[in-house]
């Protein structure tokens, strides 16, 4: 392992003005997001919308630093024959991809989930490599609800997070961590706060029992949110002063970077929760975006399938990254 240069790559990830698309939609994900657009999911759709993505120039050379891919998309080829990777690649950022293979019911733990795909990673990430991907992505799922999480689904999480890391480490892929506490759910700020503090110092108890290097590697952590459903919904300020205080409790500064999820927030909540954050700094990490949902919403609806949309789609793309790159610097105006 050359741990320079993974601390080189997980910094680039994270640099100033920069954060993370992730278009790593399984098939399942990504169906849902075309039904919502009338568009059905075929492997060319999958691509014409993605090579929109891609080819916005503006974005991806100002504000994206890498693209989060789905296995499918790495192999993929645009209309004109050029690896989509390619394309990635030629804008200056940089390609990842999700080695994750979804979740599978915890036994024992009534309905809480286990991320899996360790099997064969080693084999899958030399593969990944070779094609060109840089980092990688695995996510933990936690769900807040009565009696849980349980310290049960905590820790095999975290275990596995830490096993994930610590193989893509040895193939020189910077792993992105990401254990993401739902938003879903009544309970309020405060819980989450709780319960995402939990999650983290056993993440990081589990990274280091497994010799992870935390120069090597980025935070994707979600924000301290209020649940979708609670009645009480905190303020941009309060969301931004808990979660900062939470990331310092819980993050070593050698870690270089962490990149939240956006998890369901709406897309100006995103950019206005990551705006306030950088403005409370100086920070020992990068702190930015790693946003599916709150990046492609927009383009999404805006191209909603169609070839004379293409425009349009990749100027709402550019404005979203523009303004998640301001928010990374805390130069954000709504
Ligand atoms: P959202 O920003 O839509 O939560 O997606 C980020 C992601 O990569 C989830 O794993």
């Amino acid at each position: 392992m050359n741990l320079t240069e993974l601390n080189k790559i997980a910094t680039a990830m994270v640099a100033p003005g920069k954060g993370i698309l992730a278009a790593d939609e399984s098939s399942g994900t990504i169906k849902k997001r075309f039904d919502a657009i009338g568009v059905e999911s075929t492997e060319d759709n999958r691509r014409d919308y993605r090579e929109m993505l891609f080819r916005s120039r503006d974005a991806m050379s100002q504000h994206i630093s890498g693209v989060i891919l789905y296995d499918e998309t790495i192999w993929q080829n645009a209309k004109d024959g050029t690896p989509l990777i390619k394309l990635i690649e030629e804008s200056g950022a940089i390609p990842g991809i999700k080695v994750d293979e979804g979740t599978q019911a915890l036994p024992m733990c009534q309905g809480e989930l286990v991320t899996v795909g360790l099997d064969k990673l080693a084999e899958r990430l030399k593969k990944y490599y070779e094609r060109g991907a840089r980092f990688a992505k695995w996510r933990a799922v936690i769900d807040i609800g009565g009696g849980i999480p349980s310290m049960t689904a905590i820790s095999v999480n975290a275990h596995a997070l830490a096993r994930y890391a610590a193989l893509c480490q040895a193939a020189q892929i910077v792993p992105i961590v990401e254990p993401e506490v739902l938003m879903d759910g009544d309970h309020d700020i405060d819980r989450c706060f709780e319960v995402t503090s939990r999650v983290l110092n056993k993440t990081f108890q589990e990274l280091r029992v497994q010799r992870v290097a935390l120069e090597g590697m980025v935070l994707k952590p979600n924000m301290a949110v209020s649940g979708k459903k609670c009645a009480k919904q905190a303020s941009v300020a309060e969301v931004a002063e808990k979660t900062v205080r939470l990331l310092k409790a819980c993050v070593p500064a050698a870690v270089p970077g962490i990149a939240f999820l956006s998890g369901g927030q709406s897309d100006e909540d995103a950019t206005a929760h990551l705006d306030a954050m950088n403005r409370l700094g100086p920070l020992p990490w990068g702190l930015t975006f790693s946003y599916g949902r709150a990046l492609q919403a927009a383009p999404q609806k805006a191209w909603s399938g169609r070839a004379d949309n293409v425009a349009a789609g990749q100027r709402a793309f550019s404005h979203r990254a523009r303004m998640n790159g301001l928010a990374s610097q805390g130069k954000w105006d709504s």
